[in-house]
């Protein structure tokens, strides 16, 4: 089993004479003054919740766009503060960006146009070459601030994500002494797909700067190398996984991300939880009700109005339950300048307010709409209130929701309905399988749910528990480090 130690330990013998540097959009800590008073949140991001725990394992350095209206204000003169506040590990490089450069590369470029194009949840990309040419400019900015942290050391740059496709090759070509690695935390779509995209080489050409490039699942890599091989002159090796352009090599593999089992779980047996879990009861009038619960960024991939919609079903056909179930949609705000964001959020609103004026009574709503930021003990008591909850993602890379809340499960008294299209089907198959697009199948689900005979429900969860504790973060980036090792020293 990897652990915290084991990470650390692994990171030293391998990479010892090597920097560590992990690089992203999104920072895993955020400043902000709230009410006069400067505060620090983690922002709502699987792959920051993934990141952090090896980073403060590894320590290193991890270089992000400064996001918040505060961060000017916490970091030393190098742009650098010591994070997690409460326990210094790891340094957070801040880059500045200005407001029309996150527009056309943030907004734009990455959430308009890519974020749409590499999943399939009939969203139309926006391809807009101004954002384009921000993008580009801003992935030359990231370079200057890795090369600048590097100097002559030697170094392993770790790269997240979509929003930085051009960094790796413009790293390669720079200094051609570092190690480059970058996780795609989201889906590669197929070749049929992919090809609207104006930049497709350019974006192929600069993820083939990686040495390694990292996707959840193989059917991910599959569908990168097919479109390697429709789009640029690489040659693609598919026995070894490998592309080959202008004679450099770059290895695909899957590694799918996890949580930190281990901790999660702790957390959710903390006593000031149990207090939590009474406040919410009294508050939300919870008391003899099943709890169901659904707890997303606001993202149109995540298939909210699905869930919202299967809810509705679900007590039309089976009115026996209208009363005794109310279903707590949470939920943080996200990318709201990108219109398909601030549509979906009014869609939300107005299924909501549809539903529970339709069903509800004196004392009943059937759903309880908590969306805003909420303190992660608030989200742990809800997670640990819930009968069962929903992840409905039209598609999604992996989904850590699901792995959260099977790790928080350690009453193994919970249902998971999960839908078949997120990279954690795969290894959650004791979960509720739920298509969002088949309203009805997806409203009997929710039955099955609240029917499922207790030993059923154990047996279920007992076995999620064991493959999310096997395979946590800790184990995912293990796998990343060796497998990099083997690749650069041959070890
Ligand atoms: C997905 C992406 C991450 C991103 C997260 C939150 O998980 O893969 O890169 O950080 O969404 O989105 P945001 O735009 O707020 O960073």
């Amino acid at each position: 089993m990897w652990t915290r130690d084991g990470i650390r330990q692994l990171v030293w013998d391998r990479l010892g004479d090597h920097l560590l540097l992990v690089v992203s959009n999104r920072e895993p800590y955020v400043h902000s003054r709230v009410s006069g008073a400067i505060q620090c949140d983690m922002p709502p991001s699987g792959l920051t919740t993934a990141l952090d725990p090896i980073m403060r394992a590894c320590g290193g350095t991890w270089i992000a766009h400064g996001s918040g209206n505060a961060d000017r204000e916490t970091v030393d003169e190098s742009d650098r503060v010591q994070v997690p506040p409460d326990d210094p590990s790891y340094t957070l490089r801040r880059v500045w960006l200005t407001k029309e450069e996150e527009d056309g590369y943030y907004y734009g470029f990455s959430n308009d146009a890519l974020w749409p194009l590499c999943h399939i949840a009939y969203t139309r990309p926006t391809f807009k070459e101004a954002e384009w040419n921000t993008y580009r400019a801003v992935n030359e900015r990231f370079a200057q601030v890795v090369l600048e942290e590097v100097g002559d050391s030697k170094a392993f740059v770790f790269v997240q994500d979509y929003h930085l496709t051009l960094l790796p090759r413009l790293l390669r070509e720079a200094n051609p002494n570092l190690i480059i690695a970058q996780f795609w935390h989201i889906p590669w779509p197929n070749p049929e797909a992919f090809r609207v995209c104006p930049w497709q080489e350019d974006i192929l050409k600069g993820l083939l700067g990686n040495h390694l490039l990292g996707f959840h699942l193989r059917y991910h890599c599959n569908n990168f190398l097919d479109t390697l091989d429709r789009t640029i002159e690489a040659r693609v090796d598919r026995d070894r996984y490998e592309a080959t352009h202008g004679g450099e090599k770059t290895a695909i593999r899957p590694f799918p991300i996890s949580v930190d089992f281990e901790d999660v779980s702790r957390r959710a047996r903390g006593a000031e939880v149990e207090a939590e879990m009474a406040r919410l009861t009294k508050s939300l009038e919870l008391k003899d009700r099943f709890v169901g619960m659904g707890l997303d960024r606001i993202d149109y991939t995540k298939g909210i109005p699905d869930r919202l919609r299967a809810v509705e079903r679900f007590l039309e056909r089976y009115p026996d339950y209208r009363n005794r179930v109310v279903f707590i949609q949470t939920g943080v705000p996200s990318r709201v300048h990108v219109p398909a964001y601030r549509r979906i959020n009014d869609e939300i609103d107005s299924l909501i307010d549809k539903i529970n004026w339709k069903y509800e009574s004196d004392r009943w709503k059937p759903i309880i709409d908590l969306r805003g930021p909420l303190s992660p003990l608030t989200v742990m008591a809800l997670r640990r209130l819930a009968d069962f909850a929903v992840v409905s993602s039209l598609h999604d890379g992996m989904n850590l929701v699901a792995k959260e809340f099977v790790a928080s499960a350690f009453d193994e008294d919970k249902v998971l309905l999960l839908s078949q299209f997120t990279g954690a089907a795969r290894e959650l198959s004791d979960a509720v399988m739920v298509n969002p697009y088949a309203t009805d199948h997806f409203a009997a689900a929710m039955k099955e749910a609240l029917e499922m005979p207790l030993a059923e429900r154990q047996r279920r969860m007992r076995r999620m528990r064991a493959v999310v504790e096997e395979n946590n973060v800790y184990k995912w980036a293990a796998d990343i480090v060796t497998e990099m090792v083997k690749l650069e020293f041959g070890g």
